[in-house]
């Protein structure tokens, strides 16, 4: 059967540094604590006048550059994003435009920190079923629109930027091997940003992120850790099989315990958090983009992809190189 493979990356992200000290004049926090407690060191923030679609659009021109793709081939585009321009058009549907991507299906993809990997599992099969040669797949946000600056719980968590891929088909066994994506709907309550949808169009409920970290942190333990065996098992293959895994980068304590628990030393584990913080849907596709441009990524290595988020939702993706 015909494999889905991706043939070209591309990643941005906006120019604004902000650091740890920067967030302690906001928030009652420290370098030291966030350091310690999440491995981030500083983080990326959009301007007020760059929306999800701009830093979408630049990672999109990067990804077909580097797949050597004329937009008109492209006849999927899919855009994970929680942060669109506006409720619609999609941003899939603002990239088409501006890219003139005129024999493309265009939508959004709605997983936030999961997006990447449900838009992975998505496409593939798109390509599999023979439905289309090439896609555009992009993970986006801009969540630090949506913070709440005085509550150090989340504002000291999150960046901007975007990631994109361009895939192909291949004929032999490569590219997208197995793909696992799962939902925990009675869990949904623990991350929310409630303000601004239908239930509450005057975001009387405020417009920001809640979320409760501690709960958040044991659901991603135990399905990062799961969510990779069991992709791996559907292959035939085990965790010291693993070249690289480009996990959601969400905190270092989440990917080291993991990554202890499933016996994969540093080099073989992908870490950006240090830089972008948590970029949400954008943050495996950016990881990836970058590890491919450091050669930590090599033809015919096994890469697992995987993420964890609201919803709450999980999904992994096992891919021959
Ligand atoms: N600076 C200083 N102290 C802080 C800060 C801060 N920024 N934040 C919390 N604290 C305090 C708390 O108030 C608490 O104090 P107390 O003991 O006096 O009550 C103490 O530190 C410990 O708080 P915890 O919440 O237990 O801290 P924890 O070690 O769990 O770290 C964190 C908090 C970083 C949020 C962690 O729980 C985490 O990373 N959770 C997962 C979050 C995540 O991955 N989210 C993904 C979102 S994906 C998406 O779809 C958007």
């Amino acid at each position: 059967m015909t494999k889905a493979k991706i043939i070209g990356t591309g990643s941005c992200l906006p120019p604004k540094v902000v650091t740890n000290d920067d967030l302690a004049k906001l928030v009652e926090t420290s370098d030291a604590w966030i350091r310690e407690r999440t491995g981030i060191l500083e983080r990326r923030v959009s301007d007020a006048a760059t929306a999800t679609s701009d830093l979408a659009l630049a990672a999109t021109e990067k990804a077909l550059k580097a797949a050597k793709t004329d937009p008109a081939e492209i006849e999927l585009v899919i855009v994970c994003t929680t942060t669109p321009d506006m409720l619609f058009p999609s941003v899939g549907c603002i990239l088409q435009d501006k890219l003139k991507m005129v024999n493309a299906a265009a939508f959004d993809l709605s997983a936030a920190c999961s997006g990447f990997n449900f838009g992975l599992s998505t496409a593939a099969s798109f390509i599999e079923t023979g439905k289309c040669k090439k896609a555009l797949l992009v993970g986006a946000d801009t969540l630090t629109k949506y913070l709440d600056w005085t509550d150090r719980g989340t504002c000291i968590l999150f960046g901007d930027g975007a990631g994109a891929v361009i895939l192909g088909s291949a004929e032999k066994e490569e590219g997208v091997l197995a793909s696992l994506i799962m939902s925990e709907g009675h869990l949904g309550s623990v991350l929310t940003m409630p303000g601004g949808g239908s239930r509450d169009p005057e975001q009387k409920n405020g417009r920001f992120i809640r979320m409760n970290g501690r709960e958040v942190f044991k659901f991603a333990v135990r399905v990062l850790e799961s969510s990779v065996r069991k992709v791996l098992e559907m292959a035939g293959k085990a965790p010291s099989d693993i070249d690289l895994l480009v996990p959601h980068q969400a905190n270092i304590r989440i990917i080291d315990h993991v990554s202890k628990k499933m016996g994969l030393p540093k080099e073989k584990v992908y870490v950006n958090l240090q830089k972008y913080g948590n970029t949400s849907a954008a943050s495996v596709p950016i990881a990836l983009d970058e590890a491919l441009a450091e050669g930590r990524i090599k033809s015919g290595d096994l890469i697992v992809l995987s993420g964890f988020g609201a919803g709450l939702t999980y999904g992994a993706n096992l891919i021959k190189w």
